[in-house]
């Protein structure tokens, strides 16, 4: 039985943010089995009880965000013929629920990957307008210094004729044949990160994305390992399913 609080039911099915569905509750605007509700905290069963907001049924569908330490070696994808997919990684109930990676890592890149099945979420940090905050570490076949970081800062122009966002590049460890660096972009181009590099003649040789927006990866998460997001990255994925 799945049972849930009907201020989170109201939220969690778009009718508004947390504050604004309390106030709809106090205001006798929400009725549940055909009965004024006034308290928030009121367990909703979402298989039997009926929700009603002015007058108008509640569709409730439940979103999961899934945060993943993505390994290497699987695509990030729903479902492939030959290849293991993230989804693959996750329990028959999440598989049952569609979940789908928000956004794309390269099979050989590791990290933070949310998954979920909320196509609002989706849709409002994978717009291209949006220029989400997204850091990666990495490792570099090659000497990287003070004159790389200016050039990111510009906004490198990458194949293809791209010119980049402004980036921060900085640099943990450099010698000549091998660097530890960091990066943050804004955008998300296809083989982004390895293209900026790329562009020196240099090769990504280890990547792994460490934030997204706020959400840091979780070190705790071995790789392959996963999570239902808590209550902090909660209030972060908020910020991007509000209508
Ligand atoms: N940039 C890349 O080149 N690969 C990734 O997986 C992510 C960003």
């Amino acid at each position: 039985m799945a049972l849930i609080r009907l201020d989170k039911f109201l939220s969690n099915a778009g009718i508004g943010s947390r504050s604004q569905v309390r106030d709809y509750i106090k205001f006798r605007r929400v009725w549940v089995d055909g009965v004024a509700c006034v308290k928030a905290d009121t367990k909703i069963d979402i298989k039997k009880n009926i929700v009603t907001f002015d007058k108008r049924v509640v569709s409730y569908e439940e979103y999961v965000y899934i945060i993943l330490n993505k390994p290497k070696g699987v695509i990030s994808a729903t479902e492939d013929d030959k290849e293991k997919t993230v989804v693959d990684l996750l329990d028959e109930k999440y598989k049952k629920m569609k979940v789908f990676p928000v956004g794309r890592l390269d099979k050989d890149t590791v990290g933070l990957l949310i998954l979920s099945n909320d196509g609002r979420f989706a849709h409002n940090t994978l717009s291209p307008k949006k220029h989400i905050k997204k850091s990666y570490y990495a490792h570099i076949n090659g000497k990287i210094t003070e004159e790389h970081i200016k050039k990111f800062e510009e906004g490198l122009v990458i194949n293809g004729g791209y010119k980049c966002l402004p980036a921060k590049l900085s640099i943990e460890y450099s010698a000549d044949n091998f660097s530890k660096v960091h990066i943050i972009i804004k955008e998300g181009k296809y083989h982004q990160i390895k293209r900026m590099f790329e562009a020196f003649g240099k090769k990504v040789v280890y990547l792994k994305r460490t934030s997204f927006d706020d959400i840091t990866l979780d070190e705790t998460l071995e790789e392959g390992q996963y999570r239902l997001a808590n209550d902090e990255e909660m209030k972060i994925i908020e910020k991007f399913i509000k209508k």
